[in-house]
């Protein structure tokens, strides 16, 4: 499964390309909006940092303003990929741009309809939002399975992109699925290197190591 940090902060994505972890970034509008920064000025540090597929969202409602936004942002990098809603204007869009071999991630998939949809409009990604499913009492995983099954029943080549995750958990049912991508803020992404057993376990190698009074090299 490939990782992407949902974040627009470019100081996280530093730190989390040199684990070797990084495989794309996404970003939203309110993630921009977080950051204080210029939109396409960050956009252009991110994909310097990665060359994994950086998310950019248009934030037109109609196709042809889409469109040119879509243009502004492409021309930034070439790992750029452009977001769109899941409307009947942004699939337009999706199906215009990855037909001109752009990289498009459908954002806002609350169900396994429109994921449909998304696929049959040649989108790179979709991003079905769990924790806001959570959110409202429902099952969000449940969500990403039936978009699994859907797209392996017709061999779709669009990739699950499990978005809004919110903790470990989410992570781990996502990997059972078999989603292809998960997007996360990277405190969460950082919450799974930690284990209790593994502290200790350091501890207790690191106490009697010492006692050995050697060293190595
Ligand atoms: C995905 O691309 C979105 O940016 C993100 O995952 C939304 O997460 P939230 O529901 O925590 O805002």
């Amino acid at each position: 499964m490939k990782f992407f940090a949902d974040t627009a902060d470019t100081a996280e994505i530093r730190e989390l390309a040199a684990t070797g972890l990084l495989d794309g970034v996404t970003t939203n509008p309110s993630l921009i909006h977080k950051s204080g920064r210029k939109f396409v000025e960050v956009v252009k540090e991110i994909c310097a940092i990665t060359p994994g597929p950086v998310s950019a969202e248009v934030v037109a409602m109609d196709h042809e303003t889409m469109m040119r936004e879509a243009n502004v942002l492409r021309a930034i990098a070439d790992n750029v990929c452009i977001k769109v809603p899941l409307t009947v204007d942004g699939l337009k869009t999706c199906k215009a741009l990855t037909s001109e071999g752009t990289l498009v991630n459908v954002t806002l998939c609350f169900s396994a309809n429109q994921a449909l949809l998304a696929a049959k409009a040649g989108a790179s990604f979709i991003s079905p939002f769990v924790g806001r499913w959570d959110d409202i009492g429902t099952d969000g995983m449940s969500l990403i399975a039936d978009i699994r099954q859907i797209y392996d029943n017709y061999d779709f080549g669009t990739e699950i992109l499990v978005a809004s995750v919110r903790h470990p958990i989410h992570v781990l049912e996502a990997a059972k699925i078999g989603a292809d991508v998960m997007t996360a803020p990277p405190a969460v992404i950082n919450k799974l290197f930690d284990h209790p057993l593994t502290a200790k376990g350091l501890e207790s190698f690191a106490a009697d190591w010492a006692k050995t009074g050697q060293t190595i090299g």
